[in-house]
């Protein structure tokens, strides 16, 4: 079924790139200039409403988040909820001084767009016709660690560069149910070479699934690929469960959690 857009989408999307709609190609090895400080950046494939990717860039603000959606509906939710929930704790934060974004487009809510010049984009690049490439592909910057992009992203090199990523999140993946559909998973084999590409040496990749069947194929993957399963479970919300990705619940675990469902992990590692 055809899900309805929200009223005045699209006005209310430009609310948060402050007028710029900067094509993510272009950041391909620079992402973390768009952040407030270079630090470790951590990709999150499939956001959805972006609960996941905004508690850990709460608890870490050690690492910069990049959260990636394809629909424009829960892109919108997904920032609105950032941007809210950021307002709300900075405003409650105690440390005297809010840090400065260091751009100046500031939006209404207190939160700031990406500047394509402190990037390192020359105008010549933003006249090209990598800036804006479709309606749906652009950067949307929210708190000082988190930023969010809008687009169905099929190969992940299109956008980082070699070793640019030190984690990646998949979180509830579509699981393409049809045998001829396999290489649409973002577990298969052809995604996690992409992956392998882009991340660090020793980097890794966190895997939470409601669904049984993607998991065992998922899990049948990163054996095939050699990568080495470094945490694995089949109730990550058993009592007394260790697992640390427990505490960052998405939209979906939270209604499956509530249901009774078991939700199946895993962290793999990529040998250096
Ligand atoms: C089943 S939902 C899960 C959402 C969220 N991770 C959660 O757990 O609540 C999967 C989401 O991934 C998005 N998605 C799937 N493939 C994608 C891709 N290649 N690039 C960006 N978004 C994608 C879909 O649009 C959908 O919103």
């Amino acid at each position: 079924m055809r899900q309805r857009r929200i009223k005045g989408l699209e006005e209310k999307l430009r609310r948060y790139n402050g007028g710029v709609e900067l094509d993510p190609r272009l950041l391909k090895g620079r992402w973390n200039r768009i952040f407030v400080k270079e630090q470790p950046l951590y990709l999150e494939l499939g956001c959805g409403k972006g609960q996941f990717a905004s508690s850990v860039a709460d608890a870490r603000p050690e690492h910069n988040i990049l959260a990636v959606e394809g629909n424009r509906n829960a892109m919108l939710r997904a920032l609105q909820k950032a941007a809210r929930r950021y307002v709300d704790y900075d405003t409650t934060r105690q440390t005297g001084s809010r840090e400065t974004p260091p751009f100046e487009m500031l939006l209404p809510e207190g939160v700031f767009a990406a500047d394509p010049e402190k990037a390192g984009i020359e105008t010549v690049e933003l006249e090209a016709p990598l800036y804006k490439t479709s309606e749906a592909d652009c950067v949307y910057c929210v708190t000082p660690n988190l930023s969010f992009v809008n687009m169905y992203l099929r190969h992940v090199e299109d956008c980082f560069a070699e070793q640019e990523l030190e984690g990646i999140y998949l979180n509830f993946s579509d699981p393409w149910p049809k045998a001829r559909q396999a290489s649409r998973r973002l577990t298969h084999r052809g995604f996690l070479e992409g992956y392998r590409r882009v991340l660090r040496p020793g980097g890794y990749l966190e895997f939470k699934t409601d669904n049984e069947g993607l998991f065992r194929f998922s899990v049948e993957e990163f054996r095939e690929t050699g990568l080495e399963i470094i945490e694995y479970t089949e109730d990550l919300h058993a009592p007394g469960s260790p697992y640390r990705s427990a505490a960052f619940m998405t939209e979906y675990e939270q209604k499956f959690s509530a249901e009774g469902k078991p939700i199946f992990y895993c962290k793999v590692q990529f040998p250096g």
